[in-house]
């Protein structure tokens, strides 16, 4: 009886690993939920379209690809455990995300820890490829974004006296607070105040209020879409009518629906961010793109779905030229990504496993729409 039992047991165990071994497993985590759900929404809808296309040609080394997605719900210590669960039950051979550069932070050391790839297709923050060889990025960092911005303020728009606020506990937004100032002051321009806030936070009319009474030409708000969109309105409420610029966090579907007193987006019009990708570029490339994915999904792509396909293909071709599942030899073929022919631009990784690549300026205009303005090379 009990021989009967250990053979039955070896066999459905047999099974099940032959049925593992059937698939190659990548993971991906990011938030579905939370105050910046569409990052991980757009994200996943990315990868998934990616995903489709390559198995539909037949796979990853004769296998079907398989992505197991975890909802880190936008919090850094459930990004840790969904990426430890990734890893160490799940047993994946890469791991997709995150967007958010201090949930990219948390989630790096456990893939650098178990020699597992990880390629961040949107965190900026330059110390997230710092966490190891095996951490990557198809995306610019954070110290050209904050640059070009400030240039953009400083040139373009003629501003002298700029202010910031910023979610002082988010990298994201710390560091590239510190970019921005950093050019913006060396050009000769003034940071005249520097207000903070929490993600979260409801309400920021005493900061504003404090940030009025320095009499500022602008105000740099490097957050995400959430709280930008409450700030916005509440400026406007408290007669604070001068130009909001900020970074690629401002991205999202719902940015200036938050963003609306009166009219769509009437809050942030004639505001300006810095971004990946620009969806009125007439670049075949990017048009095709738009086209496949508003018939998949009924909507514009923003730049983490465009980030999030671009990063899934960029990840399958280095499986494929590895030959094998093995996060050394994918590691090593991620390391040597050269012209790769992205959406968002070609993605060649240099030796700090960063991309090079240009970004676009966006103006918000009648309606929320958003506006190409100008391109800013590396
Ligand atoms: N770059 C942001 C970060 O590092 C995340 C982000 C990317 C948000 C692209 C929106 C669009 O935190």
């Amino acid at each position: 009886m009990r021989k009967w039992i250990i053979f039955g047991l070896a066999l459905s165990l047999s099974a099940g690993c032959a049925k593992r071994d059937d698939v190659i497993k990548i993971g991906e985590y990011g938030s579905l939920t939370g105050t910046t759900a569409t990052f991980g929404v757009s994200t996943k809808n990315g990868i998934d379209m990616a995903t489709e296309e390559i198995n539909a040609a037949g796979g990853l080394l004769g296998k079907k690809i398989q992505v197991i997605v975890e909802d880190d719900r936008g919090l850094a210590d459930e990004a840790a455990s969904a990426v430890k669960k990734l890893v160490t039950q799940d047993k994946v051979v890469a791991v997709l995300g995150e967007v958010a550069s201090s949930r990219s932070l948390a989630g790096a050391p456990i893939c650098q820890e178990n020699k597992i790839p990880m390629v961040t297709p949107s965190s900026t923050n330059p110390e997230v490829t710092k966490k190891g060889d095996y951490i990557f990025r198809i995306c610019f960092i954070d110290p050209f974004q904050g640059e070009a911005m400030a240039k953009f303020a400083f040139e373009n728009l003629k501003v002298k006296k700029a202010a910031i606020l910023k979610d002082s506990k988010n990298d994201y937004s710390v560091g590239l607070a510190q970019y921005f100032a950093e050019t913006f002051k060396g050009l000769g321009g003034q940071i005249v105040a520097e207000e903070s806030y929490f993600e979260g936070d409801q309400d920021f009319k005493a900061q504003l209020t404090s940030i009025k009474g320095k009499k500022p030409e602008a105000i740099f708000i490097p957050g995400y879409y959430t709280e930008v969109g409450l700030i916005a309105r509440q400026a406007r409420e408290l007669g604070l009518n001068i130009p909001l610029l900020g970074g690629d966090g401002w991205d999202s579907p719902k940015l200036t629906e938050i963003a609306t007193l009166k009219k769509p987006g009437d809050a942030l019009k004639d505001c300006y961010f810095s971004n990946h990708y620009a969806a009125d570029d007439p670049n075949p490339v990017i048009q095709d793109f738009i086209k496949k994915y508003k018939a998949k999904y009924e909507e514009v792509p923003d730049a983490m779905a465009v980030l999030g396909y671009d990063a899934a293909h960029i990840l399958y071709d280095a499986i494929k030229r590895a030959g094998s599942p093995e996060g050394a030899k994918i590691r090593d073929e991620l390391a040597k990504t050269a012209n790769f022919p992205g959406v968002a631009g070609q993605t060649t990784i240099d030796s700090a496993r960063n991309a090079r690549k240009p970004l676009v300026v966006l103006k918000i205009g009648e309606g929320g729409a958003y506006e190409y303005m100008a391109t800013v090379n590396p």
